[in-house]
């Protein structure tokens, strides 16, 4: 077991109905609130309305319209913009990861007097951030439990995974029933999202049977609930499991002890949601497959004959390729199980630019040194194989 140097300061506030001391949270972080928020659900879902209510004696401003996978320009830019102008005390996100995400880059450049790219560019570390406090509407990402968001700079093609610690949110609002209305695409990507986090620990060199068992688990019961959530968009159980288990899951948590993976498939998707602004979800469900099938050798098979055991319950008793074998398979049906699109000609991608996107994942994710190494060829194989 390696050494670890681990703490989360946010504050998890989770049920039905536990927005209703928002007031009282907030008005331990100042007066004046940045209420940031995306294209419309959660006005659809009656959340504004209620936030505004309940936060009728505070000076609010707003930045709307944040998109998903959140855009530099202009939204970080805007809302930095909006708290120096007004010398913003909290940031309150209310949304999905996306808007979280984007909040978090404001956190930190409303404190910064450069440019904010800098930060989010690693160029200069922060000294500063507001606090942020959140309300998540969508199951996916773990933002709300976690200290990084990940920012798309359009003209470059970059998306950029930027953490800091001090980036976690200070208090997470987790509803259920905020997620009732998460649509049957939003809900399987997210689904895949948080599979994918966890796998992106578990497939490493050293890992613990307690971590292997936490991590088995929260792989099971995101298969079992998300299929409840689509089956009963309203089955509070389901949603209130998978909400867990997806904010467990970015978390570090999972795999404290372990050595580090290099999150080889969030390196190759963000280049596929940068350069195309796919579902983050469903790009990462189109490569984790083809990923493992590249990358299974007499190095990795085990842990793959782990996972398939463990989490699909194939028979030990085989040939270990021939249970690796089944359990990639297993991977890839219950995704299509979900209804994800399994080929990135669905979702727009085709050759074009796939050596491009390998040599820019190659440049700048560091994926040669990931677990299982990834070289420039090898993303490009990965890639070809997914369309
Ligand atoms: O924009 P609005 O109108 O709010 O609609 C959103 C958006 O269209 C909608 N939505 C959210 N809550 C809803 C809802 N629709 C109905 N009812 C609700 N309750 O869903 C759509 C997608 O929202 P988005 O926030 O983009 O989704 P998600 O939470 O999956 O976030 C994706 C982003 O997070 C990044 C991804 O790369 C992507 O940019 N990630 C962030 C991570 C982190 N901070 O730790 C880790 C992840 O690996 C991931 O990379
Ligand atoms: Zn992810």
């Amino acid at each position: 077991m390696q050494n670890f140097n681990y703490q989360t300061p946010t504050r998890l506030i989770f049920g039905k109905d536990v927005v209703e001391s928002l007031p009282e949270v907030m008005s331990g972080f100042g007066k004046k609130i940045l209420l940031t928020y995306g294209g419309g659900s959660i006005k659809k879902i009656g959340l504004y309305d209620k936030v505004k209510g309940l936060l009728k004696d505070f000076e609010i401003y707003e930045l709307a319209d944040i998109q998903p996978n959140p855009k530099y320009d202009p939204s970080v830019l805007d809302g930095v913009r909006i708290c120096k102008e007004n010398n913003v005390d909290v940031i309150l996100s209310v949304g999905g990861g996306s808007v979280l995400d984007c909040s978090k880059a404001i956190a930190a450049g409303a404190k910064y007097d450069g440019d904010p790219w800098d930060l989010i560019s690693y160029k200069v570390k922060a000294q500063a951030a507001l606090p942020i406090v959140d309300i998540i509407t969508l199951a996916a990402t773990g933002s709300e439990y976690d200290p990084g968001g990940v920012i798309s700079r359009t003209e470059t093609n970059d998306k950029i995974g930027y953490m800091d610690s001090l980036l976690y949110p200070v208090v997470s609002f987790l509803d259920p029933t905020y997620t009732f209305t998460v649509s049957k695409k939003q809900t399987a990507a997210g689904c895949a999202d948080a599979m994918n986090h966890i796998m992106e620990q578990y497939f490493c060199e050293d890992s613990t049977l307690l971590n292997d068992g936490f991590m088995e688990a929260g792989l099971k019961s995101l298969m079992v609930n998300a299929k409840k959530c689509l089956e009963n968009p309203e089955d509070y159980t389901a949603r209130a499991e998978m909400m867990l288990d997806c904010t467990y899951g970015c978390n570090g948590i999972y795999s404290l002890g372990n050595s580090p993976s290099g999150w080889p498939c969030h390196g190759m998707e963000h280049a596929l949601s940068a350069y195309y602004d796919i579902t983050h979800g469903e790009g990462l469900a189109i490569i984790t497959p083809r990923w493992m099938k590249h990358i299974l050798s007499e190095k990795t098979v085990d842990r793959f004959v782990k996972y398939g055991v463990n989490v699909f319950g194939i028979d030990a008793n085989q040939d270990k390729f021939a249970i690796a074998e089944q359990a990639i398979d297993a991977t890839y049906k219950f995704f299509e199980s979900i209804n994800i699109p399994m080929h990135l000609k669905e979702v727009g991608i085709d050759e074009s630019r796939i050596d491009e996107m390998a040599k820019h994942v190659a440049d700048n994710e560091g994926l040669e040194n990931a677990w299982a190494t990834l070289m420039q060829k090898d993303i490009a194989d990965i890639f070809r194989a997914s369309l």
